[in-house]
């Protein structure tokens, strides 16, 4: 592995409007205050098209901003499988996102597929806050941002391993 080259992570949920962004932005957040924004790269991407190029939901962009968040800027684009060659970890949200992604991916691709909350424990899932109540959004931030702090110590170790 070429050891100038970024590690780079990518978050999936199927629109890409509400738990990625806010993974996205969540962990953006993190690297740079660990000083690790040049040695990591994040994104975010849907398994599905129906929300590619709009902005994060309104829900999702309140409730993060309340936690000092912005998802403005993000857009969402759909999980193309040259996403499975050019990152190195994939993070599904929820179990549904997972079996997409382990569908589209071959060979040595599907060791760098897991489950967002894996840290958490097995088969745990971030909840679809699309079709819920407000609330849906701030508990997507508090497992999103619990795992974050796991999934950062271990890219921190990834990253200790190529030297
Ligand atoms: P997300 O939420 O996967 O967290 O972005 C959803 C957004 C849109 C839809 C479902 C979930 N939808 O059915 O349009």
């Amino acid at each position: 592995m070429n050891d100038d080259k970024p590690l780079r992570v990518l978050m999936v949920c199927l629109g890409n409007i509400c738990r990625s962004p806010t993974a996205h932005a969540v962990m953006q957040r993190r690297l740079e205050q660990a000083g690790l924004a040049g040695a990591i790269e994040v994104d975010s991407a849907g398994t599905g098209d129906y929300h590619i190029g709009k902005p994060p939901d309104v829900r999702a962009q309140q409730a993060a901003s309340e936690r000092g968040y912005d998802l403005s800027a993000l857009r969402a684009r759909q999980l193309v499988p040259e996403d499975f060659e050019q990152f190195d970890c994939l993070l599904a949200m929820d179990l549904s996102n997972l079996e997409h992604m382990i569908r589209m991916a071959s060979g040595e691709q599907l060791s760098k597929i897991h489950l967002m909350l894996s840290p958490l424990g097995p088969d745990r899932e971030v909840p679809d806050p699309y079709y819920g109540g407000e609330d849906g959004f701030g508990e997507v931030l508090d497992l999103v941002e619990e795992a974050c702090d796991y999934w950062l110590e271990e890219f921190r170790r990834q990253l200790e391993q190529r030297h």
